[in-house]
């Protein structure tokens, strides 16, 4: 029975809101889940009270099954973070947040939104380009990778319409 209503819950639609503080320490903890290096709580904290930050989670049976950070001065906007949990993942999560992300950023005044990618993240890579962004540059050995191996970011560049 606790596995019948664990599924339902797992695969019902997630809703999306705006992040609080108070996320602080569920972002942090799927944070550091799905990145080498992690940010603290303190971070996401800070990062949550600045006014140029705009932030939205996906909650899932009142849990966080997601996040996507941004930072916007003026017109422009870089992503600066996106997670889904793991086990949330290739459900949609990573593109729902992202499409209403972008719709807040233009109403907010975003006119360019960038960010920058490991070049072997096919997921990430996959919902960027679905979602319009292409390639304006590539920088090479940015991110170290396992056996001392290094992996290029990519630059990406989307502009929005207000
Ligand atoms: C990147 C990430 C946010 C995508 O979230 P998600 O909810 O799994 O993505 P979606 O289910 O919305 O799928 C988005 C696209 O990625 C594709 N995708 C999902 N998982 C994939 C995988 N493991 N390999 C290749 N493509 C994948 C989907 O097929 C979809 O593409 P499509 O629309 O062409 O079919 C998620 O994989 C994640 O949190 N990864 C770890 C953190 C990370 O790398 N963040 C990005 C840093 S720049």
């Amino acid at each position: 029975m606790i596995g019948f209503f664990g599924t339902l819950f797992a695969r019902a639609e997630p809703k999306l809101s705006e992040l609080t503080v108070r996320d602080a320490p569920a972002i942090a903890a799927l944070h550091a889940a799905s990145f080498h290096r992690g940010w603290s709580e303190q971070e996401v904290e800070t990062l949550l009270a600045d006014r140029h930050v705009v932030a939205h989670r996906a909650l899932c049976g009142g849990k966080l099954g997601g996040f996507i950070i941004t930072r916007l001065v003026i017109d422009e906007a870089e992503i600066l973070s996106v997670a889904v949990a793991r086990a949330r993942q290739g459900r949609g999560i990573g593109r729902q947040l992202l499409t209403l992300h972008l719709r807040r950023l233009a109403g907010r005044g975003a006119r360019t939104v960038f960010l920058e990618v490991d070049e072997t993240n096919a997921a990430a890579i996959r919902l960027y380009r679905r979602a319009g962004f292409h390639e304006i540059s590539r920088r090479a050995n940015y991110y170290p990778g396992a056996g001392g191996q290094s992996a290029a970011a990519l630059v990406l560049r989307r502009d929005l319409q207000s």
